[in-house]
């Protein structure tokens, strides 16, 4: 990997946009470092992404400049860090110095996971001016899978479109803690385009990061049994996939949410990140769909906001009943109409 290091003598730049994407099977506890305690499974966003540039000045020393939104950001500290645990395997990082500029599509405010796209276009970055100076086998994708992954667990993720699966898992010989891979099979079409209507109920400071979350698996009484019901759900979801079986599907994506948050009160300390307006619009979802029979349902991250799922040929539907009963029940009435994408894009 190391063998280009002379190559490196004139600024280089390199820009990558990577989607933010939403488990339905929950990545929750991990174990050395950044290494899941159970498979997850989740689908790459379509407009809440992030575009991340990088240019390396030679003759450097890994000295990282780091902006958002053309301002410096709390951020830099975290990517100083990720910096300096991959130039251990890539020693160029190590010989340049950094400029880098990240920005996302989707309001900073909106209390959406962010660190996934971060993390994901900057690995995406990083691992393609690798592909310049090192004559590795391993693919960009898988490489940068496995970078983000240092950076934070979920965007690992990210780095494919559609679905993606992250940890071993018997289902999949190719799955691997050290980084996701895409989910290429024979999707039932049902799943094309489907959609996720992010619903922020509430934009304020997460109550606990996702890191200390995971921390607190390791001592939760519960945790041997939620690792099993992580492997369970990977099997009953993935059957959906391939059968369209959509109501199951919903099933499992409901029973995965409500587990993640049953794991954060179960934890010691507790942690009670769910609204009352978070249950306020799960009890309108189930009750939208008992009356109309559409097919809907729900996950939710380390946080209040409801992911309402559906499926393209209900848009019309689903999104009236978003504007009519549910957006009252948001802050600002603020939502984010975002869906199933097709993955990151080099853009220069
Ligand atoms: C609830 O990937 O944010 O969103 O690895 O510490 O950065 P770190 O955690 P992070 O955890 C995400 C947890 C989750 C579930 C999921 O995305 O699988």
């Amino acid at each position: 990997m190391m063998n280009g290091l002379r190559k490196i003598s004139k600024r280089i730049q390199v820009a990558w946009q990577c989607p933010s994407n939403i488990a339905l099977v929950k990545y929750w506890g991990k174990r050395d470092f950044q290494l899941p305690e159970n498979p997850s499974l989740s689908f790459s966003l379509k407009n809440s992404v992030t575009e991340t540039s990088v240019e390396i000045i030679p003759g450097g020393s890994g000295k990282v400049d780091f902006l958002f939104d053309g301002r410096e950001s709390v951020f830099a500290q975290r990517v100083e860090t990720f910096i300096d645990r991959l130039s251990v395997e890539a020693g160029w990082m190590r010989k340049v110095d950094f400029r880098m500029d990240s920005k996302n599509t989707f309001p900073h405010s909106a209390g959406i996971a962010s660190s996934a796209s971060a993390f994901g276009s900057l690995a995406l970055c990083l691992a393609d001016l690798d592909s310049m100076f090192s004559k590795g086998e391993t693919d960009l994708y898988a490489r940068a899978s496995s970078w983000a992954r240092m950076g934070s667990g979920s965007a690992c993720r990210s780095v494919f479109g559609g679905f993606a699966i992250w940890g071993k898992t018997n289902l999949f010989e190719l799955a691997g803690d050290e980084q996701a891979i895409p989910l290429n099979g024979p999707i039932h079409p049902v799943f094309k385009g489907l959609k996720d209507a992010v619903l922020l109920v509430s934009s304020g400071e997460k109550e606990i990061s996702s890191s200390k979350g995971h921390q607190l698996m390791e001592t939760n009484l519960f945790k041997r049994s939620r690792i099993a019901q992580a492997h369970e759900h990977l099997y009953g979801l993935y059957l959906t996939l391939l059968t369209g079986d959509k109501q199951a599907f919903l099933e499992i994506a409901e029973a995965e949410a409500l587990s993640l948050h049953a794991m954060m009160m179960t934890s010691n300390p507790p942690f009670i990140l769910l609204k009352p307006n978070s249950l306020e619009i799960i009890q309108r979802i189930k009750l939208f769909r008992e009356r109309t029979k559409i097919p809907l349902g729900f996950t939710i991250d380390a946080g209040p906001n409801i992911h309402l799922l559906y499926f393209q040929e209900n848009k019309t539907e689903v999104q009236t009943f978003i504007e009519g009963e549910l957006l009252s029940l948001c802050e600002d009435r603020r939502w984010i109409d975002d869906g199933m994408g097709d993955g990151p894009v080099k853009i220069s």
